[in-house]
């Protein structure tokens, strides 16, 4: 044995096990020794951590629902966050090493308390965080059809003035299969959060299919109460009429919340106007996702759930 300063041994730990120096929080009240040490501001029989996480992905509804979940009075949502559209981003993020104190002050108690990160599902160690602080949450993952869902994204980056999106002639050149350098990313961004199964797989080796309900975007989009009743249902919350407290908005193109007779839309970030897709980039989309749509539809068919009108379609257009 040998003395060594322990800022050096730590630093020859790191370099040996580069893959730890990110720590993984764990719930601190399952653990007896860890219990011991709490500091008194964490109340383990008053504990705050979700019990629910609406993982996105980014572009499919994830705002609406999470919006619309929220007229439940026992559901509660994290506190708004700045700086990245309210959400905590915490898995799989620079909040992580904030730590689980700092996670925790994000909620009120309730029975269901829920944040919603549309970064979450394509995030490759977002599963892994989530499984080892909340293994028990359960989640939410909504299809929407992936061609859409790269278009919609692909509006976003230009509304955000990305520098990289306005250097496109156009979404097609974005599309090729070996796009300018400068356009790489923002093709490989359009395409990943549609690639379902891939995805999936990540969170099911942590978190079993019962723990999570997939959610149809076309269904949330024209019928949301009915969606939303279905997922109050799925999370043992007693029945609520949302119908009564959503109204389609003609001028708005969605349904919006109704406050006092009068209706409440999402900002104009959600639901933006803009020019339809061309058949040559919907043809060329449908492609790129031709063997993740067929994938996803296999997986859904074999776990008997449901199969949205999207995807029952594109297989068929494929077969
Ligand atoms: P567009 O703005 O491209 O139409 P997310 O919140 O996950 O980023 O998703 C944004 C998308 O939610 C919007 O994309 C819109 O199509 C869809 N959406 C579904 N229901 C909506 C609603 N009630 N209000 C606004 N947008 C809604």
């Amino acid at each position: 044995l040998k003395w060594q300063d322990p800022i050096k041994s730590a630093q020859l730990y790191f370099e040996k096990f580069p893959e730890e120096k990110t720590p993984v929080w764990t719930n601190p009240c399952q653990d007896p020794r860890h219990q011991a040490i709490l500091p008194p501001t964490l109340n383990c029989t008053n504990m705050t951590l979700p019990n629910l996480l609406i993982l996105g992905p980014q572009k499919t509804g994830s705002t609406a629902l999470a919006n619309f979940l929220t007229l439940h009075p026992n559901v509660s949502q994290n506190s708004p966050i700045p700086g990245s559209f309210e959400e905590v981003q915490f898995f799989g993020g620079a909040n992580y090493l904030k730590g689980i104190d700092w996670y925790l002050s994000n909620f009120q108690n309730a029975s269901i308390i829920f944040e919603k990160s549309a970064t979450y599902f394509d995030n490759p160690v977002a599963p892994k965080q989530a499984s080892s602080l909340i293994p028990n949450t359960k989640l939410v993952v909504i299809l929407q059809n992936p061609t859409q869902r790269a278009y919609s994204w692909f509006q976003h980056l230009l509304a955000h003035k990305d520098p990289s999106a306005l250097t496109a002639a156009s979404f097609s050149e974005i599309l090729e299969e070996n796009p300018p350098e400068t356009l790489r990313k923002i093709r490989q961004r359009c395409i990943s959060g549609g690639r379902y199964v891939h995805h999936l797989g990540k969170w099911l080796e942590h978190f079993s299919l019962a723990q999570i309900m997939f959610i149809d975007a076309d269904e949330l989009r024209d019928e949301p109460a009915r969606v939303l009743t279905a997922l109050a249902k799925w999370l043992d919350l007693p029945d609520f009429p949302f119908e009564t407290h959503l109204r389609y908005s003609p001028s708005k193109g969605f349904h919006c919340r109704l406050i006092e007779g009068k209706t409440k839309c999402l900002g104009e970030s959600k639901g933006r106007k803009y020019p339809k897709m061309s058949d040559v980039e919907r043809e060329k989309l449908d492609k790129i996702f031709g063997l993740d749509n067929s994938a996803l539809y296999k997986f859904l068919r074999k776990n008997r759930l449901k199969i949205p009108n999207w995807l029952e379609e594109s297989v068929r257009i494929r077969a």
